[in-house]
C-alpha cells in the first residue's frame, strides 16, 4: 500500500533543500524502489503569512494522517518580532507536541571524505560515529508556568520551567538503551544533577532504567563537561541521553564534528512508529535564496525516514551509500569545501545523488 508523506518545506533555505530531497524520493518512486504519496501544507512563517498561524489545523490534521513527515527548516528575522505564540518556532513545537514525537534521534557521523571539513584535527574525529537521543516533547520548552509577568515593583520577570516525570524519562531511556544495544552497548546520560532537582530525578530514573538492560554500560555526565568532552575526544560516546533543551545544544556541537551542520539528519519518533524527519539545521537566512545550501542533511533524513517510519532498511542505505558515493566524486557545497574538491550548488548536489543511486 502507498505510504503517505507530508511534505513541509517551511522557511528560508527549506524550500531548496527539501526540493533536493523530494527529487530522491521521487527518482526511488519512479523504478518502483518504494510506493509514497507526496502531499505539501504549510508550517512556519510560511503559514503564518499564508493563515496568521504557524501550524494551521489544516496542516497537523494532515501530518496527523501521514505515514511520515518530511520538513525542512522554520523562521527567519521576518517572524521575530511577532510573539513567541505566532512564531515560526511554534509551529515546529506544536507539531512535535501534537504528533506525541517524544524520540529525537540526531545521528552524527563522520563521513571519512570529510575529514578535511571538519574543525577539529583528523584523529579526534575519524571514524566518529555517535547518536544523541534528544526528549523532544518535555523539558524546559514545554513545562508552565511560562512568560514574562509584571511584578508590583513595575519590573518585569521572565521565566520557564524545567519539568520531567518519571514516565518521560523512562521511556526516552528506553529508546536510547534499546538502540545502543544494537550499537555499542554504551549510553552517556547527561544532565545537570548537581544543580537542578529535575535532571537528578532523570539520573535516578535512568539508573533505575538501566538494570532491565543487562551488558548495557551506563554512564552520567554533567553537561557543562560533555560539551567539552564533545569537541576533546568525541569517540568516547556511543549513545548519548539527554533532555530537550541540552539535547538541542548538544547536537549542533556534535553537528560540527562531521564537518557541517549540513550533514546532520534526523528522526522523531511516536510511540506508534510515526515520524517527523528533518535536518537539524535551521532556515539559515544568511545563505537562504542563493542555491548553495548543503541539501545532504535532508537527503540523509529521508533514508531516516525510509528506515523508521517506511519499512526500506535497504534503501535508506542505498540513499546512504550514494551520499558516499558523491562525495567520493569530490563534489562539495560551500560548508564542506576543502582544497581540491569541486564546488557545487544545492541542485547540483541533489541531482548527483540521484545519478549515484542507480550507479
Ligand atoms: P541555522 O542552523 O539556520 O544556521 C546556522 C549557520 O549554519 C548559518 O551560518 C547557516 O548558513 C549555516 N547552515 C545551516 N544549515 C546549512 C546548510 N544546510 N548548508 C550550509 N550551511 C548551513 O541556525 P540560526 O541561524 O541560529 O537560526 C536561523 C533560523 O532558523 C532561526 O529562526 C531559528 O529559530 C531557526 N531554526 C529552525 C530549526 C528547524 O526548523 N528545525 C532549527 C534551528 C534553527
Ligand atoms: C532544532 C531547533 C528547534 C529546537 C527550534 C527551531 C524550535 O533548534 O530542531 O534543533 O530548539 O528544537
Ligand atoms: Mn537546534
Amino acid at each position: 500500500m502507498s505510504k503517505k508523506i507530508l511534505v513541509l518545506a517551511g522557511d528560508g533555505i527549506g524550500p531548496e533543500i527539501v526540493a533536493e530531497a523530494v527529487k530522491v524520493l521521487k527518482a526511488l518512486q519512479a523504478e518502483g524502489a518504494i510506493d509514497v504519496t507526496l502531499e505539501e501544507a504549510l508550517v512556519g512563517g510560511a503559514a503564518y503569512d499564508a493563515y496568521g498561524d504557524p501550524l494551521p489545523e489544516e496542516t497537523l490534521t494532515a501530518a496527523k494522517a501521514s505515514d511520515a513527515v518530511l520538513l525542512g527548516a522554520v523562521g527567519g528575522p521576518k517572524w521575530e518580532p511577532l510573539p513567541i505564540s505566532k512564531r515560526p518556532e511554534k509551529g515546529l513545537l506544536g507539531l512535535r507536541s501534537g504528533l506525541g514525537l517524544f524520540a529525537n534521534l540526531r545521528p552524527a557521523v563522520l563521513y571519512p571524505q570529510l575529514i578535511a571539513a571538519s574543525t577539529l584535527k583528523p584523529e579526534i574525529v575519524s571514524g566518529l560515529d555517535l547518536l544523541i537521543v534528544r526528549e523532544l516533547t518535555g523539558d524546559i520548552y514545554f513545562g508552565q508556568p511560562r512568560g514574562v509577568e509584571t511584578l508590583p515593583s513595575g519590573e518585569r520577570r521572565g521565566l520557564n520551567t524545567m519539568v520531567y516525570t518519571e514516565s518521560e524519562i523512562e521511556r526516552i531511556c528506553r529508546v536510547a538503551f534499546d538502540i545502543a544495544m544494537q550499537r555499542g552497548k554504551k549510553v552517556c546520560s547527561v544532565d545537570k544533577a548537581n544543580v537542578l532537582e529535575c535532571t537528578e530525578l532523570w539520573r535516578e530514573v535512568a539508573t533505575k532504567t538501566a538494570a532491565d538492560y543487562p551488558g548495557l554500560q551506563l554512564s552520567h555526565m554533567y553537561v557543562d563537561n560533555a560539551a567539552m568532552q564533545l569537541v576533546r575526544a568525541p569517540k568516547q560516546f556511543d549513545v548519548i541521553v539527554t533532555g530537550n533543551l541540552f539535547g538541542d545544544i548538544l547536537s549542533d556541537c556534535a553537528a560540527m564534528l562531521t564537518g557541517s551542520i549540513g550533514m546532520l539528519p534526523s528522526a522523531s519518533l511516536n510511540a506508534q512508529g510515526q515520524g517527523m524527519y528533518e535536518p537539524i539545521h535551521g532556515s539559515a537566512p544568511d545563505i537562504a535564496g542563493r542555491g548553495i545550501a548543503n541539501p545532504l542533511a535532508t537527503i540523509l533524513s529521508v533514508a531516516l525516514m525510509l528506515r523508521h517510519s517506511l519499512g526500506a532498511p535497504e534503501v535508506a542505505e542505498r540513499i546512504e551509500t550514494a551520499v558516499s558515493k558523491v562525495l567520493d566524486q569530490g563534489l562539495r557545497t560551500a560548508d564542506i569545501l576543502s582544497e581540491g574538491m569541486r564546488r557545487v550548488g544545492t541542485a547540483e548536489m541533489g541531482d548527483a545523488v540521484v545519478a549515484a543511486l542507480s550507479a
